[in-house]
This record gives structure tokens, sequence and C-alpha cells, in this order.
């Protein structure tokens, strides 16, 4: 009966998990509303946030498992990839945390995390599956062989999907982190309102700085015929990219599934999160007889739940870390 604490910092939330037995008993995600105000994640004051943070959120996360600090049999920690200043925060807290109870330490990749998010509760997908990882700073399609043995098998060229997103939000004027409140507006507006292009990429790979630049200059030459132009259609306006940038990743998916032949397809990452991006899968699935693999909201965006079942099929396999680790800011699979 394996006891793990989970920690995650590599962005802009600070969260503690505790899982025991492979159930994931408490999740505590402390938000850094801060970064609001600058239109984007500052990571010297993400690191100092997360300091003030991680020690609430751990004592939390124990005391909603019911678990006792002296209790738990290892610590896992996001390794990377992620800022570095915010990761080194979870890693030191890790390994002093070891150090005093003189227990093991487990990196987790962030990335792969988010996939595992999937092995949380009941309904698990079975290998090889399909997952698309969309997040601030990523978007893969990921052919997941077994827990640890995954292959990017297709990747954004430039810009992320929940970058679009955000840089979206910013051009409309609406404040960081924007893809909920795209999210929100587009579920008032028309998604056929406007048209914005589709990326010709080959292969399963993405592209989406083309689109922000052409939702540039869309609203641009709007607003300089009519001042207020975001502010009458903004509903249309959301909608419209939303439904774009959704139909990118969901074409892209379906052809991976063809090529690769699978019909167990996942989704993964903060813009999981996304209303048009899950109804857009379901009735994908539907169409084509996939097994759709949704997590639920609060293991879609950065949460040390993933981090905790991620650590505990690596404590099965007894695969811990040396005390000398550091975090990496880049860190392939
Ligand atoms: O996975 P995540 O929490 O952090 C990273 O690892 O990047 O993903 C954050 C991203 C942000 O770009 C945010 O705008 C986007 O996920 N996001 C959403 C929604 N909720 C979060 N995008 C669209 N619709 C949402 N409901
Ligand atoms: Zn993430």
């Amino acid at each position: 009966m394996p006891v793990i604490l989970a920690i995650e910092s590599s962005c802009d939330d600070t969260s503690a998990a505790v899982c025991v037995d492979g159930v994931v008993l408490s999740n505590v995600i402390a938000n850094q509303t801060i970064h609001e105000a600058y239109g984007g994640v500052v990571p010297e004051l993400a690191s100092r946030v997360h300091q003030q943070n991680i020690v609430p959120a751990v004592q939390q996360a124990l005391q909603r498992a019911k678990v006792s600090k002296n209790d738990v049999d290892a610590v896992a920690f996001t390794r990377g990839p992620g800022l570095l200043g915010s990761l080194l925060v979870g890693v030191s807290f890790a390994k002093a945390f070891a150090l005093a109870k003189n227990i093991p330490i487990i990196e987790v990749n962030h990335m792969q995390a988010h996939v595992l998010a999937h092995f949380i509760g009941d309904n698990k997908p079975s290998f090889p599956f399909l997952c698309l990882t969309v997040s601030g700073g990523h978007t893969q399609i990921v052919l997941v062989k077994d827990y640890f043995d995954m292959e990017v098998v297709g990747q954004t060229l430039d810009d992320a999907a929940g970058e679009a997103m955000d840089k979206t939000s910013k051009i409309l004027g609406l404040p960081y982190p924007g893809g909920p409140l795209i999210d929100k507006h587009a579920r008032l507006g028309n998604p056929e309102a406007y048209k914005f292009p589709e990326p010709q990429i080959p292969g399963f790979d993405f592209s989406f700085s083309g689109l922000k630049t052409s939702i540039l200059y869309f609203i641009r030459d709007n607003v300089a015929q009519n001042q207020d132009f975001i502010a009458e259609n903004i509903n249309d306006i959301c909608a419209s990219v939303e439904g774009r940038i959704v139909s990118i990743l969901l074409n892209k998916l379906k052809k991976a599934a063809d090529h690769y032949g699978i019909k167990d397809i996942a989704l993964a990452g903060g813009v999981s999160a996304n209303t048009g991006l899950r109804l857009g899968l379901k009735e994908m699935g539907a169409k084509y007889g996939w097994n759709c693999f949704i997590p639920e909201m609060q293991y879609c965006t950065d949460n040390a739940g993933m981090i905790a079942i991620a650590g505990y099929h690596k404590y099965l396999k007894g695969e811990f870390a040396e005390q000398s680790v550091a975090p990496l800011a880049r860190m392939p699979f």
C-alpha cells in the first residue's frame, strides 16, 4: 500500500497530491493570480509565489487524504519540462522532505504525467492508445505504448494550442490566461461567423503561428473601420477562433488514428478543459467508433494528482531518483 506524496510546480500553479495504493485521495491546487496583470506568467514572480504556497499545499493535501507525513513512502515531483525557477521550488521541497523522512524520491516528466492522468479514475484506456496533449506550452499527438513508453508522433512547429488561445485573448483585450474566457464567450457565439485559415502542414505536425497572425490582422482591419468591433462581436470572434483551433487539432488526430489503426483516443493538458474540444472529440468518437477518454476537469490543467499516479507506477517498478537530481527546463520523453 504505497503512500505517495506528489508535488507539481512547473509553471504557475502550486499543487500537492496524495495517492494511496494507486488511488488519488487529494489534489490541492493553489492558482497564482498575480500574473493576470502582466498578460502572461512572470517566471521570477511564479517562483516566489511557489515558495509561499508549497508548504500549505502539502499540509492540505495530507490533511484531506487523512495521511500523516510519517506514513509517506516516497515523494514524486515534476522534474521538467517547465520554468526552471518554478521547478526548483518543487524539486528542492521533494528532496528536503525525503531527506528528513529517509524515503526515496521519484522524478516525473510533466508531459508524460498529463497522459497518465487517464489512469487516475476507473475508466482507463488500453495500450496502445493515442493521446492529444494540448497545453500552454505543448501540442503533441502521443502514441502511448505503455506507462512510460511513449512516442511523440506529431507536434507543433511553432506556437502551442493554448498559446494560440492565450494570444488571441490578449489581442481581444482579455486577461491572462485567456483560454477559459475564450471558451466562455464561444458558447454564446456562432463558430461559422468568421473563417480563419487551416494551415496545410504535412504529417501529424501542427502550426498555429499563421493563424495567430491572421487573427491579429482581421481584428486590426475591422477595428480600423469600427472601434467597437471587438465589443460588439466578441462571442462570434471567440467561437470562430475556438472552432478553427479545435478543427485543426481534431483533423490531425483523425489522421493519426487512421494511420495507426487505433480506436482508443485520449485528450490531455490544459486545453482539454475546453468545451468545444471536448464536444468535438465526443462527436468524432461517435462517428468513427472511437473509445474517447477525457480527463476530469481537475486533472486537465496542471495538477499534482497526475504526478502522483505517474509516481505510483514508477514506485511499482522501483524507479527512484538520486538526491543529486536537478530540474530540467526541457525534458524529452
Ligand atoms: O496544462 P496547463 O495547465 O499548463 C501548461 O502545462 O501549459 O495548460 C494551460 C493552458 C493555457 O494556455 C490555458 O489558456 C489553457 O490551457 N486552457 C484552456 C481552457 N482552460 C485552460 N483553453 C481553452 N479552453 C479552456 N477551457
Ligand atoms: Zn501542463
